[in-house]
């Protein structure tokens, strides 16, 4: 693959956020580096690329999406990765996580591969979080939640247990295989180039098509994506002092991480998790004067942003839900500790454009999910692993 180099990093305390890294070329082949490299471009070769994606676990959480798509999907994925498949799809009245199930376990006889398929409300999985200490997942009842990034910390858990160093998300609503597979080779690359082991790549989707009366049209930008960022941007332009457009992912559902650091955040509940990932490392390491947060003395936290060759075409799930991921989203800026009254009042202000918010209401505050380092692992692993045969399939 060839990268586009940094060009440009906004640091706030030790986070460093990478600008726009654009996908030259997506496969650049086997040789480690040509000579006469151009200036600011990066070559990542085959092998590089294959022996980060045998550390490195991909993880699908998915709800009720049509298995076609599913399947997609999962035939995306490259051979070297890990899949880790975390459903919160229906048992009844037709149970769709059983069909995943087969759909999986055919493509697994087919490609000669394993992988790994939970139900988010899997006894087994409840019992071992709250054994282990985890509740911050749980219901009344004892059982996971709702919710993608209830699915998602499943799934990082389940990245540690089976070993991985990275780990990257990517959504099962996918159209084109080609691009899970395309997301997979960038994070790959990304998490490679970065220069700091507590990184994270977040995926720009280079056009989401719309269709128009008059044909195709390809969308750059998100409706939630473009507000969130936006309001990012203010957040971290008013904590600085400098006006920056730095933000172009703040919703990325599609992003990596190396295990290290995606065990380190504590995230949000639902579609808040994105930009609350953000969030939390300005909280904690952003060395905010009035929070007095620079833990990570030296240490770097490094975002990496990569913009993809291939558009996004996915799900359309219609207006309450682009609503409601618009109030989580905005929700969790509003309420973390870094925002700024400046941001609040854009917050504020968007919301109650968008008909979202009545004068004087505050958007929801998310439910916070605390970091997976908190777990007590080796109980989370002793009961898991006692019932581990239930999760794979050959
Ligand atoms: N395990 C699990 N549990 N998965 C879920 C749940 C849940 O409760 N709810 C949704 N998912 C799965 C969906 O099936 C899909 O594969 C993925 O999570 C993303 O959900 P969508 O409902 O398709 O969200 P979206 O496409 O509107 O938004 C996506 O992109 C945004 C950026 O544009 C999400 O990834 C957002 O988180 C992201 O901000
Ligand atoms: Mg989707």
């Amino acid at each position: 693959m060839r990268i586009e180099t940094f060009r440009y990093t906004e640091r706030l305390g030790a986070v460093l956020l990478r600008d726009v890294q654009k996908i030259i070329e997506l496969d650049s082949g086997m040789e480690d580096q040509d000579t006469d490299e151009a200036r600011g471009v990066l070559k990542i070769s085959e092998p590089i690329i294959h022996d980060m994606q045998k550390q490195m676990a991909i993880v699908i959480p998915t709800k009720n999406e049509k298995l076609r798509l599913f399947e997609n999907c999962i035939s995306g994925v490259p051979h070297e990765c890990l899949k880790i498949i975390v459903s919160n799809s229906d048992k009844s009245p037709i149970n769709r996580f059983e069909l995943e199930k087969e759909t999986l376990q055919q493509f697994c006889e087919f490609s000669k591969r394993r992988a790994i398929i939970v139900h988010q409300k899997d006894p087994v999985i409840s019992r071992a979080l709250q054994e282990a200490g985890y509740d911050d997942l749980l219901d009344e009842q004892g059982i996971v939640r709702d919710g993608k990034a209830e699915g998602m910390i499943i799934g990082i858990l389940l990245t540690k247990f089976f070993n991985k160093n990275y780990l990257g998300f990517i959504d099962a609503d996918n159209y084109f295989p080609g691009t899970v597979l395309e997301y997979a080779r960038a994070y790959a690359a990304g998490l490679h180039i970065a220069k700091y082991e507590q990184c994270m790549v977040r995926i720009l989707w280079r056009y989401k098509p719309k269709i128009h009366e008059q044909g195709l049209y390809f969308k750059k930008w998100g409706r939630v994506s473009e507000i969130t960022n936006r309001c990012l941007n203010s957040l971290i332009s008013f904590v600085s002092g400098f006006e920056t457009d730095v933000i172009k992912t703040g919703n990325a559902g599609e992003h990596a991480m190396a295990l290290s650091l995606a065990e380190s955040i504590p995230y949000a509940s639902g579609y808040a998790i994105e930009p609350q990932e953000l969030l939390s490392l300005f909280e904690e390491y952003g060395d905010i004067p009035h929070l007095g947060n620079h833990k990570n003395g030296f240490k770097g936290i490094e975002i990496l942003q990569i913009e993809t060759r291939n558009p996004h075409l996915h799900e359309n799930k219609g207006q309450e839900h682009i609503n409601n991921m618009l109030l989580s989203s905005l929700g969790s800026i509003y309420h973390s500790d870094v925002c700024p009254e400046e941001t609040k009042n854009l917050i504020l202000e968007e919301l109650q454009r968008q008909g979202l918010l009545n004068l004087g209401d505050e958007p929801p505050r998310p439910k916070l999910i605390k970091a997976p380092k908190e777990i007590d692992f080796e109980k989370f692993k002793e009961i898991v692993g006692e019932n581990i045969d239930r999760f794979i399939i050959k």
